[in-house]
């Protein structure tokens, strides 16, 4: 910080988030006014309002990271963040939690112990289920079974804990992966003595907050033929690519559409508590729907937004 000549000015070197700078540039070439005057000016009012009380001023914020075409994404803690304004609103959860399978999340423990994870599940669960509308429902891609650290029975325990925290029950589907590259542990092979059985599918639990039917009309954009394949409640199609996304456990597109066009109208909101690399912001963008994500880790959240632009772009194309 260096005075300036008298006592009036003085300069303090700051770094400015980049979409904040980004913000004010532009509000400084719409108000004709320089960033130096408009800092001041804006500086001035918070300190106002918050005299007395300042520390209101930092508590921890909620770091809205982008906002554009009705997608809405925070690089946050899905558990801290206060997203209290959204409370009653949200239409349909389409997630995939952490696992729990000591995968590298960067900010996230996912390995902790099989109870702890539960118990984590439960106040993720609690959360949502305070946001959602009370005809809000919930789709959650999690595994059949676990079986690193001993067998866990994960989809099983994941529904008791849901239906604890007041989620009512509607069905289950099962994505069939296809991947048959998981087939490496066979237990005693050739022999009854201790042979493991593992079913290479994945579980997506539908449940719901109070009542299944929708209290309002709205507009379906789901196709006969889809209507008729998707109610099947076996569905198959490939995993999506690690390596293509550059992150360790992506979902393909297809799976959050599906749910998407099968559970919500047009205009719904649909949240992601555990964004990643974006996926279900993409599906909600194409299928024109409201939506937004939380991911605790900024690279992930780059990710995301870089796959979300390119979006924007080859759709306006
Ligand atoms: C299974 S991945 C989701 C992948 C996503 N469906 C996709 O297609 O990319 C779970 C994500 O949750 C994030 N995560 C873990 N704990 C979190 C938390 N407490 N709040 C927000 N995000 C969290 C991880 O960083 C990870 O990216």
């Amino acid at each position: 910080m260096k005075y300036l000549t008298d006592n009036q000015l003085k300069e303090l070197k700051v770094r400015l988030k980049w979409e904040l700078y980004e913000r004010l540039k532009d509000m400084s070439e719409v108000e004709e006014k320089s960033l130096n005057f408009l800092l001041n000016e804006l500086l001035q009012e918070v300190l106002k309002n918050t005299e007395n009380n300042n520390e209101d001023l930092f508590k921890e914020k909620e770091n809205l990271v982008f906002y554009e075409n009705n997608l809405e994404i925070y690089n946050n803690d899905y558990i801290n963040i206060d997203l209290s304004k959204y409370k009653g609103f949200i239409n349909l959860v389409i997630t995939s939690p952490p696992y729990n399978l000591s995968i590298e999340y960067g900010q996230h423990n996912d390995s902790l112990t099989y109870e702890d994870y539960l118990k984590w599940t439960e106040k993720w669960l609690m959360k949502t289920y305070e946001l959602l509308a009370d005809d809000g429902r919930i789709c959650v891609n999690i595994p059949l079974d676990k079986n690193k650290n001993g067998l866990k029975s994960i989809y099983a325990d994941f529904v008791e804990v849901a239906k604890r925290v007041g989620f009512k029950y509607q069905s289950t589907i099962v994505w069939n992966e296809q991947n048959i590259s998981r087939r490496t542990a066979w237990g005693s092979w050739l022999s009854a003595s201790a042979p493991y059985v593992i079913a290479p599918v994945e579980m997506i639990v539908v449940m719901y907050k109070k009542q299944w039917k929708r209290l309002r009309k709205g507009e379906s954009t789901i196709e006969r033929n889809e209507f008729i394949e998707w109610t099947n409640g076996v569905w198959t199609f490939s995993g999506e690519s690690k390596k293509k996304i550059g992150h360790p456990a992506p979902y393909p597109v297809e799976l959050p559409k599906r749910c998407i066009k099968l559970f919500s109208y047009k205009d719904d909101i649909v949240l992601d508590p555990f964004l990643g690399s974006g996926t279900t912001l993409i599906s909600a963008y194409r299928e024109g729907r409201k939506a937004i994500g939380i991911e605790i880790d900024k690279n992930y959240i780059d990710i995301a937004i870089e796959r979300i632009k390119k979006e924007f772009s080859t759709l306006f194309k």
